[in-house]
């Protein structure tokens, strides 16, 4: 956030001292938002002094920031042209951060500990007029606040210089889907549930507002397709499509799939919230078998993956061990959870063997969606709410790596294995086997940073072994393209 917050401090006239801080009159009274204006001194002394104050000061402090927030996210969830975007917010998170930036960008007491604005709105695909209609908005709490023009210019002034960050340019804008060579079939659940529902209980009346949501969430969602925003659009379609079912808008869906994985409509299972959270790696052959007990005495295997930078490990690494010689029976499918909490993917990296199942609960209070575009296993399981869970079988050998298309930091990866051992090595690198036959394997490492898998033959004999990998980590991984394919920012792995 340090660009963003610089540039607003930029804008914010001289620093003050204790002491003015100290002379700062207090707003925390003050219902309307007026900046301080003291009365006896000459006006030009007066004015030379509160020039000299911080903008946090002169906006009138924490208050009249937490008013202004609190008006501007009134106005935007009126704003048709916007409002959309904000469906599926965390308003109450959305409106903490919003504070937090405010006020440190203001020169206030705060530490904004959100994400900087290139990454908060990857992905998004938002277009210069909804940056000017968001600005309008917040002129409209500024002015309908009572603050003054100067003040009011320093802090609109100052978000121009964000919108390279959070405007996508018209150049990078996703070509527009044709309706031809669609495919693709609907989602399910609800984004937003039909206002009023409880205070009245009409029939009629509540089908009409029903409808009348859906129509306004396929309008939004039309507009967007005809803009090229293509995540956006197929967004706006989904929340339709979760209100009204999959079958009323079925012959819709290709105009908003097209380009994107296979869409996955098995049933939604009901999960209960009230579960522990999973560890950031899952996954090691000797967890799912007892160990061997037999006549032959067996070897273990201890290992530490690490850069061949000499620096530590930036990803967690995955070790799979095949016998080079004799037959071995696959492992048993198993059935596995990656979840979706506080907006990330746990476990980040999931070995499982062939034919195994992994169901995606979400346990957020927002929408997620899950999807992949790896060849191994491209798919897309719509979006889904809290307490709600779909599952995918993973039938074929390889590296999936999992995406949101809502929120484009999540990421995952499932390895899916053929090997008979296998295990995710920890965030120190290390990883064992304590049950090996003796003779000779091929060994497999391999991290997201690497280009292309370590492979190693290695000798295991009877009691302990020892082994280190070294594995090249160089490789950028920045935000995963969305789901039809398009960067959403940084590197990217296609
Ligand atoms: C100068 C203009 C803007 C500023 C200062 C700003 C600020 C922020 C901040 C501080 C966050 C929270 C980041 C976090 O969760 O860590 C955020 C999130 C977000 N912003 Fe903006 N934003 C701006 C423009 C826009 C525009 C033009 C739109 C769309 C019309 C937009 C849509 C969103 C959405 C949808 C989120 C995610 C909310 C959630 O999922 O909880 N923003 N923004």
């Amino acid at each position: 956030m340090k660009i963003s917050i610089a540039v607003l401090l930029m804008v914010s006239c001289a620093t003050a001292t204790p002491q003015e801080e100290a002379a700062a009159p207090s707003a925390v009274a003050r219902p309307r938002v007026v900046p301080s204006r003291p009365t006896r001194p000459p006006r030009d002394e007066a004015d030379t002094k509160e020039a000299a104050q911080p903008l946090y000061s002169r906006l009138g402090g924490q208050d009249a920031i937490t008013a202004v927030v609190d008006d501007f996210l009134a106005r935007v969830s009126k704003d048709e042209r916007i409002n959309g975007r904000f469906s599926n917010a965390d308003i109450p998170h959305l409106r903490g951060m919003l504070i937090e930036f405010f006020c440190e960008a203001t020169g206030g007491p705060c530490k904004y500990s959100g994400k900087d604005m290139k990454t908060a709105h990857a992905g998004m695909g938002i277009v210069e007029a909804e940056f000017t209609a968001l600005v309008q908005n917040l002129k409209g709490a500024l002015d309908h606040l009572n603050v003054p023009a100067r003040e009011q210019k320093d802090v609109l002034g100052a978000l121009g210089p964000l919108k390279p960050q959070i405007v996508v340019p018209v150049a990078a804008m996703a070509d527009v889907p044709t309706d031809e060579g669609a495919e693709g079939s609907a989602g399910e659940p609800r984004a937003t549930e039909p206002e009023g529902r409880a205070s009245r209980p009409d029939p009629v009346l509540d089908r009409a507002r029903t409808l009348r949501q859906v129509s306004a969430l396929l309008e939004k969602a039309n507009a967007a397709r005809l803009q090229g925003s293509r995540s956006y659009a197929d967004q706006l379609f989904s929340s339709a499509e979760v209100i009204v079912g999959t079958q009323a808008v079925a012959d819709l869906a290709p105009l908003f799939r097209q380009g994107a994985p296979p869409r996955i409509v098995s049933s939604l299972k009901a999960v209960s919230t009230d579960v522990p959270a999973q560890p950031p790696a899952v996954g090691n052959s000797d967890d799912e078998q007892p160990e061997k007990t037999g006549k032959r005495k067996r070897g273990q295997l201890m290992g530490t993956v690490v850069s061949s930078s000499g620096r530590a490990l930036p990803s967690l690494a995955i070790v799979t061990l095949e016998p080079l010689s004799g037959k071995f029976s696959r492992r048993v499918p198993k059935q596995r959870v990656i979840e979706q909490r506080d907006r990330e993917f746990a476990p980040k990296v999931l070995a499982i063997p062939v034919g195994s199942t992994v169901s995606f609960p979400n346990f957020d209070p927002v929408y997620h969606n899950v999807f992949s575009r790896s060849a191994t296993r491209p798919f897309d399981l719509g979006i889904y709410k809290a307490g709600q869970s779909r599952e995918l079988v993973f039938s074929k050998e390889g590296v999936v790596r999992i995406g949101c298309n809502l929120h484009a930091n999540m990421s995952a990866y499932v390895a899916v294995v053929g090997a008979p051992h296998y295990a995710v090595a920890d965030t120190a690198g290390q990883f064992s086997f304590r049950s090996l036959a003796p003779g000779r394997y091929r060994l497999r490492a391999w991290t997201e940073n690497s280009d292309t898998p370590s492979v190693q033959t290695i000798a295991i004999k009877t009691n302990e072994n020892h082994v280190v990998v070294t594995l090249s980590t160089d490789k950028p991984v920045g935000l995963q393209n969305d789901k039809f394919g398009a960067p959403r920012g940084g590197p990217t792995e296609e």
